[in-house]
């Protein structure tokens, strides 16, 4: 028997060519935004970076040639690659220079509007066949994706951080995303040098549905006086042999992303267990994000980080 593609529409899509990514623009210059495009630039790929902030850009690329320098120091990279890498970067804070882009990367703060905004002003520049994908570490891929005009040729590409470093990037399908789009994403994930996780399109995926609720129930630990921050950060590096506490970890993700996945799990599961730990909340009224602030569960103003509480 001879199915039709009406039948078996993924494998029909299948066959269609995914496009080639050769140029691949970055939005948001925060640590995610130069992350990627490091990775992007020292696999060979031209890369644009936009952010709104000029002075985030001029920030970024020192991030940047400091990582690659680490590269270079153990012999990973060669000087060459790294000059080479850094000379396929361009920045600036106008949409236009997106025009040429296969693909266009979002990874600007984890907010809705600030994201929905973002591809408002993204799409009328790009070329018809131009693929965007979304950092996004929690929001539905399918809502952002209602947000443009390009629902088939959006995606999901949740990267880790340090970019450079960590293996995974969670590939995410939203309800319209094609065929093409997935098979693009998934051979540029591995020009990267990274394997993908495919997760379904609920909220906070896969990564951080599992991973932000033990980095809350870890504040919960610490609110309820269970164990002190030291404590609880010892006490899951060496018995759960994970390479951060979970306190320490909530400071190198940010404490406002951390909370802003906690509240998008609760609101989109509906469930009380993700409540987020009301001293969790009182750190980010605070101000206290973690160490892109200075100051998080640790004080990072001295030699080494001190515990605040
Ligand atoms: N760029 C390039 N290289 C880097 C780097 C960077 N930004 N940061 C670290 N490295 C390299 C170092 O040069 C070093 O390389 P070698 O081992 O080859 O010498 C290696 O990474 C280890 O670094 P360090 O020795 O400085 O420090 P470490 O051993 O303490 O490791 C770490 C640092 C890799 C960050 C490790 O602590 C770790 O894996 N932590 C957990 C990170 C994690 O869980 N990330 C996921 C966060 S969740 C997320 O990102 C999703 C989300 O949406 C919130």
């Amino acid at each position: 028997m001879t199915m039709d593609a009406k039948t078996t529409p993924a494998a029909a899509q299948a066959t269609v060519q995914a496009p080639a990514i050769a140029h691949v623009g970055v939005i948001g210059a925060g640590q995610m935004g130069n992350g990627i495009a490091h990775v992007s630039a020292l696999a060979g790929l031209k890369v644009t970076m936009l952010d709104v902030r000029p002075e985030a850009l001029e920030r970024a690329l020192g991030v940047m040639a400091r990582n690659l320098d680490r590269q270079v120091a153990k012999g990973a990279i060669s000087a060459e690659e790294k000059a080479a890498a850094l000379g396929r970067i361009s920045t600036g804070t106008d949409y236009t220079l997106f025009a040429e882009a296969d693909l266009v990367i979002e990874a600007a703060t984890e907010k809705e509007e600030v994201k929905k905004s973002i591809f408002r002003a993204l799409c009328p520049q790009l070329k018809p066949e131009a693929l965007i994908a979304s950092n996004t570490s929690s929001i539905s891929i399918t809502r952002l994706a209602a947000a443009t005009d390009r629902p088939g040729r959006f995606i999901g590409m949740h990267f880790m951080n340090p970019v450079p470093v960590m293996k995974l990037v969670e590939v995410i399908r939203g309800i319209a995303t094609e065929e093409p789009t997935f098979q693009a994403i998934q051979a540029l994930a591995g020009k990267l040098g990274k394997t993908t996780a495919v997760a379904e399109d609920f909220p906070a995926f896969i990564v951080n549905r599992i991973l932000v609720p033990m980095i809350n129930e870890a504040a919960y630990a610490l609110y309820e006086g269970v164990g002190d921050i030291r404590s609880i950060d010892t006490a899951m590096k060496l018995g759960a042999n994970h390479p951060m506490g979970p306190l320490e970890l909530a400071d190198f993700i940010g404490l406002d992303t951390c909370l802003s996945i906690m509240q998008v799990l609760y609101e989109g599961l509906s469930d009380s267990k993700y409540r987020p730990c009301p001293l969790l909340v009182k750190y980010v009224e605070a101000g206290w994000l973690g160490r892109k602030t200075g100051k998080g569960f640790y004080d990072y103003s001295g030699e080494t980080p001190r515990p605040t509480r």
